[in-house]
């Protein structure tokens, strides 16, 4: 490492502090920073390139592919390095070329649109200081000391416009480049719950015109609730698991099917307005705006934390933080805005950000703990995960023990030792994740972990199949992989099967009562019963439980039996195009037709195998017989029909006519498309109506819609 030197005295403590939180990141990075060597112009030159370059590479996995490769903190902490740097070389900060559009989110699979007001981004504050220096700023500007603001959760998701006309939703779009982006109106149309016009406020309720044109700006994002939920799925299913909620939400908005919208649960929040015509029709701070947007009936902020002058204003932010934990949705800051929007026209913009908000960005969730050990789980399918065994601490509100480290290559990636100290954070996962190393803090005793070449369990050679990171035990026999199995088929999304827990399930495997899926129909009762009080109360409650399952539902059975890229829906799909568990096995006899789904396309390669289908052969010898429901109702009518619901139906909600429609063999979906059948239209039906015509897809009311189902 070179030696630093300090150029001139003036710029001691900008270098000082530059310095500082350069060792700072030394200590907090994943990877091992290199310390800029001289302090020049000549090395400022390079840096800067350097850092403007690698931000940009940042940027594009970020917005454009929706796959960071590094936290925002570590992020962050590039830009800041950044900025130091052009603060301190201001001149060579405007020699070195800029590298690209910083933050376009312009995917190239839409077609784009033109924001009819920019679309900015936010100055980010970091400390105290950073933020009083904004409220002097304001203070400054406004020549008052006594500024009014409000501070609103910073929601951690993706930034949207969405156009009302007349109060008729016409569009959405994202961020972009700022001036254009993804036209993305499908997508946000299949958000649950979002009206397609405003409602018409109560007269005498502050400003009542309703605007001609209004751009509304607000953030798609994913509850935590629904984060979970998909990742469980994801997990069952065999899937990898979503980093965070954004990349969730980022990477849904890009998926070509705007089902997926609705079925991963995204929800919208609206915060602030681009253009509006008239002016008139908004209020004049941005605490009565919030309450307009909910008077339009659209998901607005639901609490602000407002202050007068900067400690007030310091107060709020901190209350913010406080306020955090129980928050349903993903945040990564506060922001600050100036109340009066009057003031707000007066403060301006910069170049990319107004100068009448700041986004102040909370510290990351993280603590430092010891690496005890590293241990390995297998999963139903081979798959070896290594996992973090920690010296408990806390960390949000909970203590943490383990945490994932994902496959072999992370561990080796990271250079992982066991004795370590290592930071783990939590982002909105249940898991928390291992995020880094203190390199400085390395106990001379920590020894690096030999990742086996056997299966800890059953002693089988391990495998890693080309181009997967994944490490796997092909062992048949293998009793880590019996269990899970076991478990994942009697867990309650399964066929259900009360009182049959993992402690049992490893009792009955470990003493060979249990050598495949079927052998839990062989069980007698004092086979249960021999496994002592302490692993199963009541021997007849487990084997009742066990024989009623036998009759469980066919998307059950089908999602117990842990079909790769078959979780709960997609079990669902297949039950539901198949009609009996026979039909499924039946897939495996041929190659998916082209055009199927997903679902019978999984299905289909997992029956091809020999071993598979032997597996649910023994199950029906067993007496397995799963019930197949709701098809003979109404028939299959509607069979391989895709509908789109608009506007109100004059007596079914939305849910009653989904359910009706697949009830009955049909596919709901959220927008219309060259593929849709029918446009299911009721009162206040809006663009899809248009779509529907354009794209001379037939639209039906509610009567035809019976009129089918009933197969007349
Ligand atoms: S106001 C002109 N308010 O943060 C500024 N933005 O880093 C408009 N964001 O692009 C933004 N929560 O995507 C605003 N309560 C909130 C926000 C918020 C999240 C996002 C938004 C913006 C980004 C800036």
């Amino acid at each position: 490492m070179a030696v630093r030197v300090f150029l001139a005295a003036e710029n001691f403590f900008r270098h000082l502090r530059a310095g500082l939180w350069v060792v700072g990141l030394v200590l907090a990075g994943a990877e091992a920073q290199v310390v800029p060597a001289v302090m020049t112009p000549s090395s400022a030159r390079e840096e800067i390139a350097a850092l403007r370059t690698e931000i940009a590479r940042h940027d594009a996995l970020y917005h454009r592919q929706a796959a960071p490769e590094i936290s925002d903190g570590d992020y962050d902490a590039l830009k800041r390095k950044l900025r130091e740097w052009e603060q301190t070389f201001p001149e060579v900060a405007r020699e070195v070329p800029v590298v690209a559009e910083v933050g376009d989110d312009r995917s190239g699979l839409f077609k784009t649109y033109r924001h009819r007001e920019r679309m900015m981004s936010l100055e980010k504050a970091y400390t105290e200081a950073e933020l009083r220096a904004f409220a002097a700023r304001v203070a400054k500007a406004t020549g008052r000391r006594e500024v009014a603001f409000v501070v609103e959760p910073k929601f951690d998701g993706l930034a949207v416009s969405v156009t009302f006309e007349q109060g008729r939703l016409v569009r959405a779009v994202t961020r972009g480049n700022g001036v254009e982006g993804d036209d993305v109106t499908g997508h946000v149309l299949a958000i649950t719950g979002l009206l397609r016009t405003l409602r018409v406020p109560e007269p005498g309720a502050g400003a009542d015109v309703m605007p001609g044109v209004i751009e509304v700006r607000g953030e798609v994002y994913v509850p935590f609730a629904e984060f979970q939920r998909v990742n469980a799925e994801r997990e069952a299913a065999g899937e990898v698991r979503f980093a965070n909620p954004r990349n969730l939400a980022a990477g849904t908005l890009r998926q070509l099917d705007p089902a997926e919208v609705t079925r991963r649960g995204l929800a919208v929040v609206f915060y602030g307005i681009g253009a509006c015509e008239p002016i008139t029709a908004v209020p004049t701070t941005q605490r009565g705006l919030h309450g307009k947007i909910r008077a339009w009936g659209l998901p607005g902020v639901g609490e602000v934390w407002p202050g007068v002058g900067a400690d007030a204003l310091w107060r709020a932010v901190q209350a913010v933080e406080q306020a955090r934990a129980g928050f349903a949705f993903p945040t990564d800051g506060a922001v600050v805005k100036v109340d009066e929007l009057k003031w707000q026209r007066e403060l301006g913009v910069g170049e990319s950000a107004p100068r009448w908000a700041v986004a102040y960005k909370f510290a990351p969730e993280r603590a430092e703990t010891r690496l005890r050990a590293i241990t390995l789980q297998v999963g139903r399918t081979g798959v070896l995960t290594p996992v973090a065994e920690l010296e408990p601490v806390a960390l949000a509100g909970s203590k943490v023990a383990r945490a994932t480290l994902h496959n072999r290559d992370e561990i080796a990636r990271r250079d992982l030792r066991v004795g370590d100290f290592v930071y783990v954070e939590k982002a909105g996962e249940i898991i928390p994740a291992l995020v880094g190393v203190n390199r400085a803090r390395r106990p001379v005793e920590a020894v690096a972990f030999v990742f086996p070449t056997a299966c800890p369990a059953c002693g089988t050679a391990l495998v890693q199949r080309t181009g997967e990171v994944a490490v796997r035990c092909p062992g048949a026999a293998c009793p880590a992989q019996l269990r899970r199995r076991i478990e994942h088929f009697a867990s309650k999304a399964g066929v259900d099967i009360e009182g049959l827990g993992p402690v049992m399930v490893e009792a009955l495997v470990e003493r060979g009562v249990v050598k495949e899926l079927a052998d839990l129909y062989r069980l007698r009762r004092e086979d249960v019963a021999a496994l002592g009080k302490n692993v199963s109360k009541s021997a007849e409650r487990v084997l009742a439980a066990i024989e009623t399952s036998k009759r469980a539902e066919l998307a059950r059975v089908l999602y117990g039996l842990g079909i790769p890229q078959v979780g709960a829906v997609a079990a669902k799909e297949l039950a539901r195009e198949c009609g009996s568990l026979a039909a499924v096995v039946a897939l495996g006899d041929a190659a998916a037709p082209a055009g199927a789904s997903s679902a019978v396309r999984a299905a289909a390669a997992y029956f091809a195998e020999p071993r598979n289908r032997a597996v649910v052969a023994e199950l029906v010898a067993v007496g397995l017989r799963p019930t197949v429901v709701d098809v003979e109702v109404g028939g299959r009518a509607l069979a391989g029909k895709t509908f789109v619901l608009t506007g109100t139906l004059p007596t079914l909600s939305r849910a009653q006519a989904t359910a009706k429609i697949e009830a009955a063999g049909g596919k709901v979906t959220g927008s219309v498309s060259a593929r849709t059948d029918y446009v299911v239209a009721g009162t206040e039906a809006g663009v899809k109506r248009e779509q529907a015509r354009t794209l001379k897809v037939a639209v039906i009311d509610e009567a035809e819609l019976l009129r089918m189902i009933a197969g007349k």
